[in-house]
């Protein structure tokens, strides 16, 4: 009797949608790692061990020399639930042969509306509007004309960090509130998206110096790690609010602190943080003005359902030696 095709195996190390991930289990043997919480490093590199294929994100699951030598020298593909790949070392998955794949576009919009809720909240200073509510201090707002007073966004400088496919969303929804000017930073000019929304090339510091909110939309690279700094915040100005669905690196959180403590700065709204999860002892926590939100830009249910469809179809693409549909890089 001929033996069975064996079946290429993979490691899940997020549980994804049932759709997608039953279109894959049709034809791989697919380990999912359960629960709410992320496997420890241990659990990661178990997991991973023998596979063919692994579908990781970027939270704890760095994917480095360990990792590759672990899995081991079948392993043909690893596919990110992201668009970020600061956690994996493409270079040496290059190396190796291991093609990468990833999710961009498919996550722009719920991210930009992530970007723009964080924004607009921290704004109108919704999350103590909320406390003040559930701890029945209401009541006073007809005695002081000023209380909870927030900012707009109309006729507002709007600095945007890294205009790439997330940031460029971003600007967008934000110039159909009336804005003043839309500012970008970045390594390069971007005329092919800046000019359709009029938005202006300027350096950092102008972008601090002149934004009253600064949208942090870049990928993480050397250029950028710890770019928000003592310095970075003294250069804002003291009302500017900071928004970050970047990568919490980028922003040095204790500098933000004291910032945020300080009156340096006025606001801040983070989807990301150092660590994450942040830990509830976090000084950031303990601030009015400082809005977390826990890595959730993406997670919409249309989105999620995209993702998981994308990166099933790299991985059997993968899988069967073809072209992945969003590879991290090219062979
Ligand atoms: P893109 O590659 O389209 O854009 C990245 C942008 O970052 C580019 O415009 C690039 O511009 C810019 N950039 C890189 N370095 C710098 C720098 N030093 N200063 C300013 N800008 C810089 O990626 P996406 O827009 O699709 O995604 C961006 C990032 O958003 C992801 O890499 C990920 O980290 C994060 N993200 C977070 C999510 C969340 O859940 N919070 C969800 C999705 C994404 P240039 O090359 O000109 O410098
Ligand atoms: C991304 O796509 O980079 C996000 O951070 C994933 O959640």
């Amino acid at each position: 009797m001929s033996e069975l095709p064996k079946l290429p195996k993979v490691y899940a190390a997020i549980s994804m949608p049932l759709e997608g991930m039953n279109r894959l289990r049709k034809l791989c043997q697919v380990t999912v790692h359960e629960g709410n919480q992320d496997p420890t490093r241990q659990e990661f590199l178990d997991g991973a061990r023998g596979m063919d294929a692994l579908i990781v994100c970027p939270k704890t699951m760095t994917v480095d020399k360990e990792l590759l030598d672990t899995a081991g020298s079948q392993l043909k593909v690893i596919v990110t639930h992201s668009v970020g790949l600061d956690h994996i070392d493409i270079d040496l998955c290059k190396e190796r042969g291991v093609k990468v794949g990833h999710t961009p576009d498919v996550l722009t919009t719920a991210t930009a509306e992530q970007g723009v809720a964080l924004l607009m909240a921290t704004a109108r200073r919704i999350q103590e509007c909320i406390r003040a509510v559930k701890d029945g201090v209401w009541g006073t707002v007809w005695d002081n004309a000023m209380w909870l007073a927030g900012k707009e966004i109309a006729g507002s400088v709007i600095g945007i960090v890294g205009l790439g496919r997330i940031g460029l969303a971003i600007a967008k929804r934000l110039a159909a509130f009336d804005v003043s000017k839309i500012l970008y930073t970045g390594r390069n000019l971007r005329p092919e998206s800046a000019d359709p929304i009029g938005a202006e090339f300027v350096t950092f510091d102008q972008l601090l110096e002149q934004s009253d909110f600064v949208v942090v939309a870049c990928s993480v690279n050397d250029s950028n790690k710890g770019l928000f700094d003592e310095a970075a915040f003294k250069k804002m100005k003291n009302t500017a609010i900071l928004v970050n669905i970047s990568r919490g690196v980028v922003v040095d959180q204790d500098a933000l602190y004291n910032a945020l403590k300080s009156g340096e700065i006025g606001a801040a709204g983070l989807d990301v943080t150092t660590p994450e999860p942040l830990p509830t002892s976090s000084p950031l926590l303990t601030l009015p003005n400082c809005l977390v939100t826990p890595h959730i830009a993406t997670c919409t249910v249309t989105t999620r359902n995209a993702m998981c469809e994308l990166i099933v179809d790299n991985i059997l693409a993968g899988l069967e030696g073809r072209s992945l549909k969003t590879p991290a890089f090219l062979y």
